[in-house]
Order: structure tokens, then sequence, then C-alpha cells
């Protein structure tokens, strides 16, 4: 197999040489797109939405025709893997996800098993393919999972928290439990992902969006190894081509020595660090991603183009081994022209320098 025409996100996350910094955006197909909640209402909901492979193949390419963009990512969620376990996954308008049938009793989580990923998550391999062909190798599609922590963070809630108060008791009283349901998880997302690869995603990415809630010693037990687990277990080639991996940790800044040992081929940045000074600390071993506060959306088009090119010149020159992208997910008050600027920025500057 060939690679997509446009390759420059596979190449800046593999080290090979770009001629200019490649661009996507966390979450690019959302609220924020007009079209999006126009296929949203069609659907019925946001989880049919995600259940539909036709719709949820038309809305991950409607970013792709508004912008310039170098990589696309599967719509779907992290949340359909514990949904896919039994817990029951729905969404309250206005209030996030929700499970009804969360974690809590010791029987529920000895009897917890791995989902088959062709069986449970049809729709999202059927999707996975579907939007292989739509594309028709224009630019690469990204397949994506939760972090075994993050995920278990909202089976053990049970919707979205601040505190994490139920995993955290559970963490400091019943390590043991905690770390069954890791294990558990941890096999399911790899199988999930290795699925996802298997049916056309060209790259991965975990999202480990609340590691950075723990101390850096129980990030260190219950959620990088689990992570490292997945990595070690992936499918390196398909169709002749690496398959490179990226994890995401929201908060790791601290941590990005270890998280590049866990052998993963880039790390997602949040916005709080400043990414030349995670290139210097670990910037030969791994690729980067990131890291642009997606707040600099809200600003006028100067400050969006003067903020883009901070990152860029912060990061440094040679435009390789760095994915341009937000340092989370694109806000859905965002203006859609302001991602247009933002991308036309990335493409030009980081041609000039
Ligand atoms: O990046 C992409 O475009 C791919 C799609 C994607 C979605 N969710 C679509 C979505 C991805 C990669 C995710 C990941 C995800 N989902 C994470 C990890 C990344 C992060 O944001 O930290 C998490 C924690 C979730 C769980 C989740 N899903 C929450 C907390 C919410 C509610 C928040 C909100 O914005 O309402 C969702 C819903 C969700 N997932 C939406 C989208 C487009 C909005 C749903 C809608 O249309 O109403």
């Amino acid at each position: 197999m060939t690679r997509p025409t446009n390759d420059t996100f596979l190449r800046a996350l593999l080290k090979e040489p770009t001629d200019r910094t490649p661009v996507w955006l966390m979450r690019q197909a959302g609220r924020y797109l007009p079209e999006y909640c126009e296929t949203r209402r069609r659907a019925g909901s946001f989880l049919q939405l995600c259940k539909n492979p036709s719709l949820a193949c038309e809305v991950t390419l409607q970013p792709l025709a508004r912008y310039d963009l170098d990589a696309a990512i599967l719509f779907s969620d992290i949340l359909t893997v514990p949904d896919a376990m039994g817990l029951g996954l729905y969404f309250e308008e206005g209030e996030g996800p929700r499970f009804e049938r969360p974690l809590r009793e010791e029987w529920v989580i000895r009897d917890l098993a791995v989902p088959e990923p062709y069986d449970h998550l049809r729709y999202v391999t059927d999707g996975v393919a579907e939007i292989r062909r739509a594309l028709a190798n224009s630019v690469p599609l990204i397949g994506f999972a939760g972090s075994p922590f993050t995920l278990t963070c909202y089976m053990i809630e049970g919707a979205s928290s601040s505190e994490f108060r139920h995993v955290k008791t559970m963490l400091y009283t019943r390590p043991d439990l905690l770390h069954r349901i890791l294990a558990v998880t941890a096999e399911a997302v790899t199988a999930y992902l290795n699925a996802q690869i298997e049916s056309g995603a060209q790259a991965v990415m975990i999202f480990d969006s609340w590691g950075g809630a723990l101390s850096a010693a129980a990030y260190r037990e219950f959620s990088l190894p689990y992570m490292q687990r997945i990595v070690a277990n992936l499918i390196r080639e398909h169709d002749g081509e690496r398959v490179p991996s990226i994890v995401f940790t929201k908060g790791g800044g601290l941590w990005l020595e270890s998280i590049a040992d866990i052998g993963c081929d880039g790390i997602g940045l949040d916005w709080t660090i400043d990414i030349g000074e995670a290139r210097r600390r670990v910037g030969e071993r791994v690729a980067l991603q990131g890291n642009l506060d997606p707040a600099v959306l809200f600003a006028p088009p100067e400050s969006i183009a003067a903020e883009t090119k901070r990152v860029l010149d912060s990061f440094g020159p040679g435009s390789t081994g760095h994915v341009f992208n937000l340092g989370h997910g694109i806000s859905q008050h965002t203006p859609p022209e302001s991602v247009d600027v933002l991308v036309r920025t990335v493409h030009e500057y980081s041609k000039k320098s």
C-alpha cells in the first residue's frame, strides 16, 4: 500500500523530513460547525451519530471540506468501550456523559470482561473502513481510544467529575480492585485499537484526559504502565506502513521523559508547557503534538496568527517532529473562521521558516 497523497502528518510523527508543519485539531468535527449540528440533529442524538457509520463518516469529513487539514480523525467517543463492556452509556443534554451502571461493587468488577471489537464495536470498525474509502488516500485517518485510567474514571464515577472521589477512594483503599479494572480495560483498548488499525486507521492516539489529576507516584502506578502495555501490543505495521502512536496525558507536562520512555512515537502536549522546553527534554526521542491554548481561537485573527507563530517559533526550526494541534479539544463556542486563520498560518509560516 502507498502513503496518502498528503502524508506530512505521518512523516512528522516518524521524524521524516516535511516541507511544512502538519496540523489537525482535537474535536475538529464538533458543535462549532453548523453542518455538524445539522447532521447530529438528523441522527437524533450524539450517541446515535457515533453508532451510525455513514453519518459518522459524514461528520468526520466536514472539517476537511472547510479547512486544509493534514489528517482526519475518526468521529466517535472514548466512552464507546465502557459502553461495549455493558455499563450503559447515555448523554444527558448539557450535562455530558453518564453510565447507567457505574462500577462500584466488587462482584461486578470481578465479572468485567473484554468486549470483542468486531462484534460489540462493529459500528466503529465499519465506520473506519467507510471513512478510509471516502478519504480516497487524500490524508491519513487517525483512530483513537481513551487511556485505561481515564476510562476507569468515568466507569467508576458514572459521570464527569472534578474531584474523582470514588476512583481515588478505591485507589487508596482497594488498589487491587482498581488494578483489576485497569487491566481488563487495557486489554479491551488494545484489541479495539488493533481492530481500528486492521480496518484502516493509519495512526492511533490514546487520550489520557485525567492522568494529570493523579499524584506523580499514582500516575506511575495507575496510568502510565497501562498505556505502556497498550503501546507494546499495538500492531506496528499495517499494509507495509508503520502505524505511529500518540499518547496525550492532559496535565502530564511534568512527566514527559517517562511518557517518552513507553515507546510511543508522539506525545500530545496541553497548552501549559512551552513546546520548545518540551522538545529540549524529549524531542529527539519522540515527535510532539500541540499545543495552542484553544481559547486563542476566541481572539481576533491577528492574535490567532501571532499565538500560532509563537508555538511554531518555540518548537524551533526544522519542521519535522512537530504536529501542530490545540492543547485540548476545540470549544463549541469557537468561530469557524478562526480555524481557517490558524490552519493557514501554520502552513504558510512553517513553510517560510
Ligand atoms: O477529535 C475528534 O474530532 C474526534 C471525536 C472525539 C469526540 N470525543 C467527539 C465528541 C474524540 C477524540 C473524543 C474524545 C473524548 N471523549 C475524550 C478525550 C478527550 C478530551 O476531551 O479530554 C473524553 C474525556 C470524552 C468524553 C466526552 N464525550 C465528554 C466529557 C463529552 C461531553 C463534553 C461536551 O463537549 O459536551 C463528550 C461528548 C462529545 N464527544 C462531543 C463530541 C463532538 C459533543 C457531543 C455533542 O455533539 O453533543
